[in-house]
């Protein structure tokens, strides 16, 4: 009885020993910050981490103390949480989020754009912000001035909230999937699915009904590993059986420059290596597509659930066929000589990893919207379950951009010929 209460009071002292000096700790930051920034203190003051005594110095040290030396407080990235949070940390690492920064920096376009769009994280880089850096990464970001967007874990836990039920929300996707060449988000609200998880937010329907939201299906229970058969370019390797599809696939790798004018592969495919930009191998293929099938089937049927992801397959084919025969109309352009070689390209062929840059011509213009907006759309769309997306913001425009191909080609070789005639 003795003993235990001896204990008891041990415990007490240490409890109360450890609570008065993360108090302490605290208050510098948290009371010179209640009047400096005060809604972010309350912000925290809302979060898991408050309530658990993780305060500002756990994150961003305790070198700055005064109102001189703001400098000095670190930003935390990743590693920092990971001291805490080492298991999803791990998981995080292995997805493809991971690799967003490096598939924005392998890009040839990127290199050529404002400083302030990817590195200040206004454009490409406010989204592919995503992934751990490296330290040359952070100090070509620090040579610029930009001292922030260290973290990629802030992006669905906000500071200074971190909150978890924020994450599980598709909201906290919205930022980044959404608008021209990947509207997730919007395929996914006017879907059936996100309109009954809605109506369940709303109580029109009960609190258990089934509807799958986007960590449902891409981050299931709980992982931070994140990654799907086909991918955002939705290529793979091997090329598939079928003859006609695996030649225009061939076409579609041509045009990213993975693949050279001739078939033969370039430096970009090691690119597309280092960035995991697609499926390699069949088993690769295989296991993302499996593990989402196993997903559907808490609510489908197996066969139900195969037949519909195969029809997103399919379309992927049949915009494959359209998406090739537009290529193949402008590189008889570059061919016959009609289109000169812009000066960035590596070859005379028509380059999507040029973006819009300037040197390019209109008719490339259109040739990349095809494949960026609108064979994107097609796929996405039947993959999200959106009919809309996939016809009338996907197939339909497709053909027309073919069409409008096929014209301005045709005007293009006109006008080369009434020159020469004018000569
Ligand atoms: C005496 C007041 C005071 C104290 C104490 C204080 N800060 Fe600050 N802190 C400031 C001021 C002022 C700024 C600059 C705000 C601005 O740029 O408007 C600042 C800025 C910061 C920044 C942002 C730096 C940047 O580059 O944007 C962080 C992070 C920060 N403080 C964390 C802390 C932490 C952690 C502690 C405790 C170890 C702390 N502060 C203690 C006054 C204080
Ligand atoms: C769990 C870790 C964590 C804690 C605790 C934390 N911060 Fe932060 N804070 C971050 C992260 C992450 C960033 C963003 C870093 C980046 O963008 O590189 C940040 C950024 C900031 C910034 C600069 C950006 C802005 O929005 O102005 C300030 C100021 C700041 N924190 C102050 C504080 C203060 C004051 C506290 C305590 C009340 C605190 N932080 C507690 C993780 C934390
Ligand atoms: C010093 C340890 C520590 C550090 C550093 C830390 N956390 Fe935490 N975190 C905790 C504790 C303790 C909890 C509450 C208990 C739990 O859920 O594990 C928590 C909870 C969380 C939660 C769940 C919140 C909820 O609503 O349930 C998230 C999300 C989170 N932290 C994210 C982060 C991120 C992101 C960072 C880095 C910017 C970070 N943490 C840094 C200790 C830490
Ligand atoms: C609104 C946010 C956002 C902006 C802005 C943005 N991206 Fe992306 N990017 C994404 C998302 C989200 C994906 C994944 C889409 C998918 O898989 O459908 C992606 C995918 C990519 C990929 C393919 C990655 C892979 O593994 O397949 C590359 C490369 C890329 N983006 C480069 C860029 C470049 C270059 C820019 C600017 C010219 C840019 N992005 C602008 C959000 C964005
Ligand atoms: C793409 C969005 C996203 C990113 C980025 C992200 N998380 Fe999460 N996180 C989630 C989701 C969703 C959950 C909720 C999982 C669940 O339902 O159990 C979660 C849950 C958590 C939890 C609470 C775990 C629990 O079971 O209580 C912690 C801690 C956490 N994340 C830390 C991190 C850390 C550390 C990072 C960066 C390495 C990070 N997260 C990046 C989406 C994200
Ligand atoms: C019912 C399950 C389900 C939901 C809900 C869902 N997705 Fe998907 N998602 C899929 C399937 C299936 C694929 C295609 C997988 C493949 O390549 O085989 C996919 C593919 C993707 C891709 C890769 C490019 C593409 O569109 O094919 C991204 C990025 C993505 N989803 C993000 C999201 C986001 C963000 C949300 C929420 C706004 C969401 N998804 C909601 C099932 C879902
Ligand atoms: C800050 C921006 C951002 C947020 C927020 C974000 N993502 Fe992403 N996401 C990206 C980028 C960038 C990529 C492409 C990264 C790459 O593959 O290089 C991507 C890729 C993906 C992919 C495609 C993986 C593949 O195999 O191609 C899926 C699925 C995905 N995200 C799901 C989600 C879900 C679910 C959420 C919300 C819980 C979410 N993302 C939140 C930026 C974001
Ligand atoms: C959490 C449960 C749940 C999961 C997981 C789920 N679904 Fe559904 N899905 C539903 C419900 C409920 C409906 C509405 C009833 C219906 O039309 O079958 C639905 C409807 C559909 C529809 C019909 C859409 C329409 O416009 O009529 C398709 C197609 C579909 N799901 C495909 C899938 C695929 C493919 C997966 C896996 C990638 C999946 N679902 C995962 C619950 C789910």
């Amino acid at each position: 009885m003795k003993k235990c209460s001896v204990v008891f009071a041990a415990v007490i002292a240490v409890l109360f020993m450890a609570a008065t000096a993360s108090f302490a700790k605290e208050e510098v930051c948290v009371k010179c910050h209640r009047a400096v920034t005060p809604l972010l203190v309350k912000d925290w003051q809302a979060s898991m981490h408050s309530e658990n005594e993780v305060s500002c110095s756990n994150c961003h040290g305790s070198d700055h103390k005064n109102k001189k030396n703001a400098n000095l407080a670190k930003m935390p990235d990743e590693a920092i949480c990971a001291e805490c949070h080492e298991d999803q940390f791990n998981q995080f690492a292995k997805g493809k989020h991971n690799l967003g920064w490096t598939a924005l920096n392998a890009l040839p376009v990127t290199h050529l754009e404002p400083d302030e769009l990817m590195e200040g994280g206004k454009g490409c880089g406010g989204c592919h912000n995503m992934g751990i850096k490296s330290e040359a990464q952070k100090k070509e970001l620090q040579d610029k001035g930009y001292t922030y967007r260290t973290n990629s874990c802030d992006e669905c836990h906000t500071r200074h909230t971190f909150s978890k039920k924020e994450a599980q929300d598709p909201k906290a996707c919205q930022l980044c999937h959404m608008g021209f060449d990947h509207p997730q988000w919007e395929m996914y609200e006017s879907s059936k699915h996100g309109e009954r998880y809605q109506m369940k937010e709303m109580g029109r329907l009960p609190k258990d009904a089934a509807a799958p939201t986007c960590q449902f299906c891409h981050l299931p229970s709980g992982t931070h590993t994140n990654k799907v058969a086909w991918g955002f370019l939705a290529v793979k390797l091997p090329l598939p059986e079928d003859k006609q599809w695996a030649a225009d696939q061939t076409t579609i790798l041509k045009a990213l420059g993975v693949l050279d004018p001739d078939g033969k592969p370039t430096a970009r495919l090691d690119v597309v290596k280092a960035g995991d930009l697609a499926r390699l191998t069949a088993e690769e293929w295989n296991v993302e597509r499996e593990k989402m099938v196993k997903t559907c089937k808490k609510c489908h049927s197996e066969r139900y659930a195969r037949t519909e992801l195969e029809k997103g397959d399919q379309m992927i084919k049949k915009a494959d066929r359209l998406m090739a025969e537009a290529i193949n109309v402008v590189a008889d352009l570059y061919k016959d000589n009609t289109l000169k070689k812009p000066e960035h390209y590596a070859y005379a062929y028509p380059d999507f990893l040029h973006f819009y840059q300037t040197g390019g011509s209109h008719i490339e213009q259109v040739l990349f919207k095809m494949y960026m907006k609108h064979r994107m759309r097609t796929y996405q769309g039947v993959f999200h379950a959106n009919p809309d997306y996939s016809y009338w913001y996907g197939w339909a425009p497709m053909t027309k951009d073919l069409d409008k191909i096929k014209e301005m080609a045709e005007t293009l070789r006109c006008k080369t010929k009434t020159c020469k005639t004018k000569k």
